[in-house]
């Protein structure tokens, strides 16, 4: 809502976590929710369990730190050296650079020695569903979230039906999944990634910043004042 003044209903609006900024806070409603969603919402991730996240939207940012807050080994892959040192930074334990191995799927299975990750946050849709059929445990789960990934877009559904996994289409996500992340937030005093933040007053300088995809992290428009 790029709005100074809104008026909601109550049930529209979420208490932030106490340890952070406004700017901050706001950081999570869309990516925050879906990841959490994803990672929550269907088959519940358990400490232990493999997570494996692509690139460094803010999806995979936030999936690799909640995969971190439950305890899970966090598989990250990426497009350059630069982005995986900040992958690293924020907790993921191992990173692919999928430009130096394209076959990364290979690389999740030797990670995992065979069993492959439990929960996949899928960003890429059609260019990348083959090869995360591929690194899916026994009964892991593929979490729908985006379209990125536009390139062969014509899947061989076999590879799906050679796991025993399941798949689970992701639409943001629910007022209750908002209450439980800010909950885990604030107990795990977890920070966004912030790459910007814009005064209201240069929106337009935000959005063409947004619009030219040189970000790691959130692009943020703040107010002036905040309300008490
Ligand atoms: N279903 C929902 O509820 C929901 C909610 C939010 C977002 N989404 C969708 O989820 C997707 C991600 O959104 P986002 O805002 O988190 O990300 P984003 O900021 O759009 O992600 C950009 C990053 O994704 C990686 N990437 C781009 N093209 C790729 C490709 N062909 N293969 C692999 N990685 C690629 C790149 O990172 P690297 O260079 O590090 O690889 C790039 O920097 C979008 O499709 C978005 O529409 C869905």
């Amino acid at each position: 809502m790029l709005t100074e003044y809104k008026v909601l209903d109550e049930t529209a609006a979420v208490h932030i976590p106490a340890h952070l900024e406004w700017e901050e806070a706001a950081a999570y409603p869309c990516a925050g929710v879906t990841t959490w969603n994803a990672l929550t919402g269907g088959s519940p991730l358990l400490a232990g369990d493999t997570v494996l996240t692509m690139g460094t939207g803010g999806v995979s940012l936030f999936a690799v730190q909640f995969g971190k807050l439950f305890g899970a080994t966090v598989i990250a892959t990426t497009s350059t050296p630069e982005k995986a040192a900040v992958l690293k930074k924020l907790g993921a334990d191992e990173v692919i650079n999928y430009m130096d191995q394209p076959d990364w799927h290979l690389r999740v299975k030797e990670i995992t020695k065979g069993r492959g990750a439990d929960h996949i946050v899928e960003v890429g849709g059609a260019g990348t569903l083959e090869r995360s059929f591929k690194s899916l445990s026994l009964n892991g789960q593929i979490n729908l979230v985006g379209w990125l990934a536009k390139e062969n877009p014509l899947l061989d559904i076999n590879n799906f039906a050679a796991t025993v996994g399941s798949m689970r289409r992701i639409a943001a996500g629910h007022r209750r999944h908002h209450i439980e992340m800010n909950r885990a937030v604030e107990a795990g005093k977890s920070r966004p990634v912030i790459d910007r933040v814009f005064d209201f007053s240069h929106i337009k300088d935000a959005y063409n910043y947004y619009a030219a995809g040189n970000y790691l992290g959130k692009v943020i428009v703040t107010l002036p004042y905040h309300l008490p």
